[in-house]
């Protein structure tokens, strides 16, 4: 399956798609993953993208826009990936719109996450993430067993540079003037499903699953 995974930040996008991806086998490809490891790496793409994530804005488009197309050009993308993250405009959409007609292929599904803008801020800054392999938990919604230690391979959990809660805040005010949008556009396509994102971790995969599974069994 394609998907793209939609929904404001803290929504359990990267959440959802850890899960459906060790389900499924299907890539998980995140913008935001991909750029905080070049950070981490401190390569000359991470020098480019590390300001405006500081800041809570968008990385330009030619820049993610090209570090998708090169990641959906590998191999294991072929039978299917999940977008997590992207696109997150609308000139983003068009160029995957162009990239899946160059490849012949279409989108399965744009899931948009819903949650309640008012929760999506305790979500954030209550996250920590794993410095070794990247897992996410939350302080009080999916804590880790032992405090401050990765459950999968014991690294140390630390908050997000971009978690404090005034980039918070302005991840959610780039959300609403960027991306909300793109659920009006994907809508119009017909390939719009909402999953409710205010329920427990396990229930919103259920949920997620269900209407995977509902739309496998739609004839196209
Ligand atoms: P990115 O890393 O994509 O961040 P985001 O979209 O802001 O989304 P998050 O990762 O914050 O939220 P999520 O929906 O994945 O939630 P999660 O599952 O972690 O982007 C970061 C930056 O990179 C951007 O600001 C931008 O600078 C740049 N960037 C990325 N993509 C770009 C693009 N396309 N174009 C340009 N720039 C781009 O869950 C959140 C927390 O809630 C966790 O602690 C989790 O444990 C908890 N949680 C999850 N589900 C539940 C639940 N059901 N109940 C309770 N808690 C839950
Ligand atoms: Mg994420």
């Amino acid at each position: 399956m394609r998907l793209v995974f939609l929904g404001p930040p803290g929504a359990g996008k990267g959440t959802q798609a850890d899960l459906l991806s060790e389900k499924t086998g299907l890539p998980h490809i995140s913008p935001g993953d991909m750029f905080r490891r070049a950070v981490k790496e401190g390569s000359e793409l991470g020098r480019k993208v590390k300001e405006y994530m500081d800041g809570g804005l968008l990385v330009p488009d030619d820049v993610t826009v090209g570090v998708i197309r090169e990641r959906m050009l590998e191999p294991d993308c072929a039978a299917g990936f999940i977008l997590d993250g992207f696109p997150r405009n609308m000139r983003q959409a068009e160029a995957l719109d162009v990239m899946m007609s160059e490849a012949g292929v279409r989108l399965d599904a744009a899931v948009n996450f819903e949650v309640p803008f008012d929760i999506l801020v305790e979500r954030s800054v209550g996250r920590r993430v794993c410095r070794g392999c990247g897992a996410t938990y939350h302080l009080r919604h999916n804590p880790p067993r032992a405090e401050g230690i990765c459950d999968e391979c014991g690294g140390e959990l630390v908050q997000r540079d971009d978690d404090r809660e005034e980039t918070v805040k302005e991840r959610l005010s780039v959300y609403s003037r960027e991306t909300r949008p793109l659920v009006e556009y994907y809508r119009e396509k017909g390939i719009l499903v909402s999953v409710n994102g205010d329920q427990a971790l396990d229930a919103v995969a259920a949920e997620l699953a269900s209407v995977l599974r509902d739309l496998a069994e739609r004839p196209r």
